[in-house]
């Protein structure tokens, strides 16, 4: 019998940890967390995502900012509110919402971010040294496939895990972790040009899939008793919601579970893992202020 990986209790407890170390803040009279947000245009997904954000800060007694500018705005006028907002003393982390309109380049962006507010870990300041080992703000959703396989106490020392999906946001930095000394596993990559993904995934102890194509992961590709993690998030449609869309995995959960161990659920696995590994990194940025 599976055991299903609950990111929504998992995450729900640590938001209760952050809150209990927010009210100490408070009590030594110190500033709390302060996390800003740039949201560009009116992209569904993003506002979405955003609005989660500032509810998670109110909830954990962070202070929040979410600065709105038009889908028109010129890559200048953006890079001129990062630098500004760098400058900002009382500001401890800065986001800017992806993914950007055609116009605007997003690494320009993301190389513009102070790396000491960069708490998603996109900058490659932040890559460079999470991929040394050395101290950094490690981007959200790794951090949150880590710290559910800690909690969930999975062996990860020596096991076979493969990684589904090369993107600079999942894929790549989770594989980067998972190798790290003192983590251990022995990873594989897979991706679009692997000839024999299926056969590769088999092998697997820990499967992290992060491709973004529902259901992509099937049965056959998956070894009884391994620790399944599921990172897509796509909306695909039903007509029976009052949405009229629902959250699919990366993971054809219902004939895959049945072969795992232990298995994330979309929704309630990853993603609320990702959101309170933002809210651990703002308070890290707070201490490190
Ligand atoms: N778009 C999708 N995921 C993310 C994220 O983690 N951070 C930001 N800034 N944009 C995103």
């Amino acid at each position: 019998m599976y055991q299903i990986i609950d990111g929504k209790q998992t995450a729900a407890k640590i938001r209760g940890e952050i809150a209990v170390a927010v009210a100490e803040m408070k009590t030594r009279g110190e500033r709390v967390p302060h996390l800003a947000a740039i949201l560009i245009g009116n992209d569904g997904g993003s506002e979405t995502y955003v609005s989660h954000k500032v509810k998670d800060c109110e909830e954990v007694g962070f202070k929040s900012t979410l600065l709105r500018m038009p889908a028109t705005v010129t890559e200048e006028e953006l890079l001129a509110k990062v630098r500004e907002l760098n400058q900002d003393p009382g500001l401890d982390g800065l986001i800017v919402q992806l993914p950007l309109p055609d116009h605007i380049r997003e690494s320009r962006v993301i190389e513009t971010i102070a790396p000491e507010k960069d708490v998603d870990g996109f900058h490659p300041v932040n890559m460079g040294r999470m991929a040394a080992g050395l101290t950094s703000f490690v981007s959200a959703t790794p951090a949150g496939i880590m710290e559910l396989l800690k909690r969930y106490n999975v062996p990860l020392k020596g096991a076979e895990c493969v990684v589904v999906g090369r993107s600079n946001i999942v894929g790549r930095p989770v594989s980067i972790l998972m190798s790290q000394k003192g983590v251990d596993a022995t990873v594989t990559v897979v991706h679009s040009r692997t000839r024999n993904i299926a056969e590769t995934v088999r092998r697997a102890d820990i499967i992290i899939a992060a491709i973004g194509q529902p259901g992509f992961i099937t049965a056959d590709m998956v070894k009884e008793g391994a620790v399944v993690i599921d990172v897509g998030t796509t909306r695909v449609d039903a007509p029976e919601t009052k949405a009229g869309w629902r959250l699919k995995g990366d993971v054809d959960f219902e004939n895959v579970a049945p072969r795992c161990s232990l298995i994330t659920p979309v929704p309630g696995g990853v993603g609320p893992m990702t959101r309170v590994s933002l809210l651990l990194n703002t308070l890290q940025a707070c201490r490190m202020h």
